[in-house]
């Protein structure tokens, strides 16, 4: 029998899970997707994207817009953004949008977008005639008719005028960063941000009655004392929301509190506490967990329609995405591609404007990005699984790969053997210790050449 394993021997792997338990920060990445940014490159020669999604199957795709613009730029915050753009440029960016949409739709040929969703930066950031022509743009050009669509707010931009806009244009699940209900925390965390507009932002979005709301929020920074941390949580959960994300800090490379921290040293506190205080108490106001960060109603709660459920239909694991704008990614099953990617705000700057001065047949080419092949595949299948606290599923994954699991990834076992993961004939599902330490983990199944991509990444 043929077995292709990965590369990585099981040494290997055993080796580099010790180093990463004995190093003292144990938050190294936030893994959420495979392969990181950082670890994509030149594409030479360009891929054609005509060919490049005429094999894929494009019946449920997910469609995202980015929206790379905010009013601030927080401390924390490395997001392909840009604070108080000129707004001669935000106007090129959404006639560059239409021109992508429409060649997109020219090569793609017939799709079925699934699921819609507006990130950023601060997709409100645009005004409601400038949102409106986005999802004109989506509906004419992309044929965009489904009905969960995801938008991310601002506590200063979810006003009333925007939000019926977006409630109009049929949005199910509005996500507003809160990030901490806590004055000094805020600070902290180089957020600036007022108590008046987090009350009027979320009774705004409650008067529209969406299907779903998430509310963003942030813990681990020095000045975030415990009961600081309970005030929010408590806080945040008696909006009731459907889904709270709890975001460890990570502090950056370029951005405020990195260079803060170049300067004090160590600004983060101990946030395995803090996960499990959050956890715990999520679990206990009747939430259930899905991963590291993520916390839901569970579905038979009034408000939540199943299809709202995260992830419901749309299976990370099968279906493409599309992304518009330059900092959107997309991907099909064997290339991920985007635009350059940027922390520093000139930089930013100068990406955004050499969208807007793309030709057509720039939208007609991937020339950044990373190319997955079979073991690759293989890493974000089951990298993806143990994110999550469903794991993946043994069958799924013979019938994608034609080997069991274990075969290709033996050193999984020492997973099992540190307590993270259970093994069962059907399933590897992480264990409460395997969730709380999700990034490490994810870290640690990038494939060798991940690794290198992204020790190779040039912080500018
Ligand atoms: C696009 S923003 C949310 C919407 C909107 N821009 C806002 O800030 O209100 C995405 C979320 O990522 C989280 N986030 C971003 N950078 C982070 C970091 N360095 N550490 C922890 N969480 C972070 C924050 O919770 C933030 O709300
Ligand atoms: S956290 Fe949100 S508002 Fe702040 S800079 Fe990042 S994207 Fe913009």
């Amino acid at each position: 029998m043929n077995v292709q394993t990965d590369p990585n021997t099981a040494t290997d792997a055993e080796t580099r899970l010790q180093q990463l338990l004995e190093q003292q920060d144990d938050y190294l990445n936030y893994v959420y997707s495979y392969p990181h940014k950082t670890a994509y490159r030149e594409l030479s020669p360009a891929v054609d994207l005509s060919q490049a999604w005429a094999n894929e199957v494009k019946q449920q795709l997910f469609l995202y817009v980015h929206v790379p613009f905010c009013e601030m730029r927080c401390g924390y915050c490395n997001l392909f953004t840009l604070s108080r753009p000129p707004e001669a440029l935000v106007a090129q960016y959404l006639d560059t949008l239409q021109r992508q949409a429409r060649i997109s739709a020219d090569w793609l040929g017939k799709a079925r977008f699934e699921q819609l969703a507006f990130g950023g930066g601060t997709p409100t950031y645009l005004t409601p005639v400038q949102l409106e022509r986005v999802f004109d743009i989506l509906r004419t050009e992309l044929n965009w008719q489904g009905t969960q669509a995801s938008v991310e707010v601002s506590p200063a931009t979810a006003t009333v005028e925007r939000l019926a806009l977006l409630k109009q244009q049929q949005v199910s699940r509005i996500s507003i960063g809160i990030e901490s209900f806590v004055d000094h925390d805020l600070k902290a965390l180089g957020r600036p941000q007022q108590h008046s507009q987090v009350e009027q932002a979320l009774h705004n979005i409650r008067q529209q009655d969406f299907d779903c709301l998430n509310i963003d929020l942030i813990y681990g920074n020095h000045q975030q004392s415990a009961q600081d941390w309970q005030d929010t949580l408590q806080r945040a959960v008696a909006w009731q929301p459907q889904e709270i994300f709890v975001y460890p800090l990570y502090v950056r490379p370029l951005t405020g509190l990195g260079k803060r921290a170049s300067r004090l040293g160590e600004i983060t506190s101990d946030r395995h506490l803090a996960y499990r205080q959050a956890r715990d108490y999520l679990l206990q106001q009747g939430y259930q967990q899905l991963s590291m960060r993520q916390f839901v109603k569970p579905k038979s709660e009034p408000g939540l329609a199943a299809s709202n459920q995260p992830g419901q239909s749309y299976r990370c694991q099968e279906d493409g995405m599309i992304g518009l704008g330059p900092g959107a990614r997309s991907y099909t099953s064997q290339l991920h591609y985007s635009g350059h990617y940027a922390v520093a705000q000139p930089q930013i700057q100068q990406l955004i404007e050499d969208y807007v001065n793309s030709s057509d047949d720039d939208f007609r080419v991937a020339r950044y990005g990373f190319e997955l092949d079979a073991n690759e595949q293989r890493h974000r299948f089951v990298l993806l699984g143990l994110l999550q606290c469903d794991g993946l599923s043994r069958a799924h994954y013979r019938q994608r790969f034609g080997e069991d699991v274990l075969q290709h990834f033996p050193q999984l076992l020492l997973l099992q053997q540190q307590g993270w993961i259970e093994i069962s004939t059907q399933q590897l599902r992480p264990t409460a210790a395997g969730i709380e330490q999700a990034d490490l983990i994810g870290h640690w199944l990038f494939s060798d050449r991940v690794r290198e991509r992204m020790q190779g990444w040039d912080w500018q």
